[in-house]
């Protein structure tokens, strides 16, 4: 799989080949029910499984989930003790099952700042799913599109300083070729729910020409009935990455 806009469909009606998910709203799903922001978290999990199952089932090839920013460690440390409690438990339950449905699971972000344990379950549900060909479920997991690029520059300057790059090879696709999602496909749709129209630091390089979605449902309300709508949202929309709408319509160019 390659990232370059040339991979790009425009308009014609076609599903979306990565939908990449911002899941906000947890926390004011729980308050609103007057429940501590640990049960909104638990009900998110619940979510994830059946949009994990929805994108399967709709044949979408990537599928991927902000779960823990680079800046979520600002939280009181005993929410984030519970999200990393949550994260390990979902892991042991889930990556045989995904596993037995052919999903292939991949983590990205810096996973140094997990515990050894976490870390070495994270490495074993890539390896055991990594063959698998369906969906592939990437898990963003302190996640930052800025600790993104700073260290692709971090690889990039390394093979300068060892001979191996000349400054003129930087391009943007050598710049892909060393983000965390080198090999898969820019995202094509981006959904955040919770109502907030941001896009806190995700995937900053990815979402160039991303079609953006957002819906106030809470993560844990957000539904396959949610994303139906977000695919139709996104079916309806022309994609031009910077030419004009007649030229996309009468097929002057190729994307
Ligand atoms: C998203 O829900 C989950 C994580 C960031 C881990 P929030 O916890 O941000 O929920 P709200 O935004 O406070 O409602
Ligand atoms: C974004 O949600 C991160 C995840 C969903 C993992 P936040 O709740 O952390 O975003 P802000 O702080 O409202 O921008
Ligand atoms: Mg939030």
């Amino acid at each position: 799989m390659s990232m370059s806009n040339d991979d790009f469909d425009p308009l014609d009606g076609s599903m979306p080949r990565h939908v990449a998910i911002i899941m906000d709203g947890n926390g004011r799903w729980a308050e609103k029910r007057l429940m501590p922001r640990a049960f909104g978290h638990q009900a998110g999990v619940k979510a994830v499984r059946k949009i994990v199952e929805a994108c399967a089932a709709q044949k979408i090839e990537v599928l991927t989930l902000f779960a823990f920013s680079s800046e979520n460690w600002r939280r009181p440390k005993e929410e984030v003790s519970l999200l990393m409690a949550l994260f390990m438990t979902t892991l042991q339950r889930e990556v045989d099952k995904l596993d037995r449905n052919n999903i292939r699971l991949r983590f990205i972000g810096d996973r140094s700042l997990f515990s050894e344990k976490l870390q070495q379950k994270m490495a074993q549900g890539e390896i055991q799913t990594q063959n698998n060909t369906a969906l592939t479920l990437v898990i963003a997991a302190n996640y930052g599109g800025r600790w993104d690029t700073c260290q692709a520059f971090q690889q990039v300057i390394d093979k300068m300083a060892a001979g191996e790059l000349e400054p003129q090879k930087i391009t943007e696709q050598l710049i892909n070729q060393h983000l965390s999602t080198a090999d898969i496909p820019e995202p094509d749709l981006f959904i955040r729910t919770g109502g907030e129209q941001r896009v806190s630091n995700f995937m900053l390089w990815q979402l160039a020409y991303t079609e953006l979605y957002f819906t106030p449902l809470l993560w844990p309300d957000f539904d396959q009935q949610a994303l139906d709508a977000a695919i139709t949202s996104f079916k309806g929309r022309q994609r031009r990455f910077g030419h004009t709408g007649e030229q996309i319509l009468n097929k002057l160019v190729t994307l």
